[in-house]
């Protein structure tokens, strides 16, 4: 049981106070009784509940995948920096939203965001093997030597030995290379530390591909929209 203002509020109709405003003027009905308490305990998934006559559409996780740009962090606040969170519309920010792991400031692409701890924990895990594809941009010929180092673990800086990674080169030369590589870790600056450990650099990243799910092509930079039934089922399946 759940307290009627706070799902309301939840799901962006007001603030507590102004649904005990909407409650006093009458317009917020529970099983078709008008309500005289907005703090009364409901069940949301068994009440029908209508506010000014409609009845309301509960939820209680929301997931959204958006085209990340760059130059916003993957961070729900930030200081100096506007983040992904603050590129939401009102309405997909009441239930908490959260970047699932992180692509950095100047990484773009695929970027899940969710309040589903379960789903979150699942995706970043590397226990779980989901693959995500990156598309990269290398500053130098990456090579076949290149495709077996990672195929056979590239130690980063740290010392730490990643797991076996698919590099497959698009095009190479002297003016540098487009690659894909697929890892199913997410360690803090895991591609670029990867090719560092190879003497090249990173100049371009976007991830294209998480599981089953690849960047919307129709998503331009900064939008977002919500995961389809189908596609969630497919993530809580991994
Ligand atoms: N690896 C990186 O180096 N950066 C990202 O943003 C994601 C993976």
């Amino acid at each position: 049981m759940e307290r009627l203002d706070k799902v309301l509020s939840n799901l962006g109709y007001g603030s507590r106070k102004e649904i005990k405003t909407l409650v006093k003027k009458g317009e917020v009905e529970v099983d078709g009784e008008v309500v005289k308490d907005s703090s009364m305990k409901i069940e949301p998934n068994e009440n029908t509940i209508k506010v000014h006559g409609e009845a309301i559409n509960y939820r209680e996780y929301i997931y959204l995948i958006m085209n990340k740009p760059d130059g916003v962090v993957s961070a729900t606040y930030d200081k100096y920096d506007e983040t992904v969170i603050d590129l939401l519309e009102y309405e997909d920010t009441v239930l908490d939203p959260f970047p699932v792991g992180r692509l950095d400031k100047d990484t773009e692409g695929l970027l899940l965001i969710t309040n589903d701890g379960k789903l979150n924990h699942r995706l970043t895990s590397p226990k779980h093997h989901v693959d995500k594809v990156y598309y990269a941009e290398i500053n130098k010929v990456v090579d076949e030597d290149d495709i077996k180092a990672f195929k056979e673990g590239i130690t980063i800086d740290d010392g730490y030995k990643c797991m076996p990674a698919k590099l497959e080169i698009i095009s190479a030369d002297e003016n540098g290379s487009e690659i894909n590589l697929t890892i199913q870790e997410g360690k803090f600056h895991q591609v670029k530390r990867m090719f560092e450990a190879r003497g090249k650099e990173v100049v371009y990243l976007r991830r294209i591909k998480m599981g089953k799910l690849d960047l919307d092509e129709s998503l331009s930079e900064g939008e977002y929209r919500e995961l389809t039934e189908e596609e969630i089922l497919m993530f809580k399946q991994i």
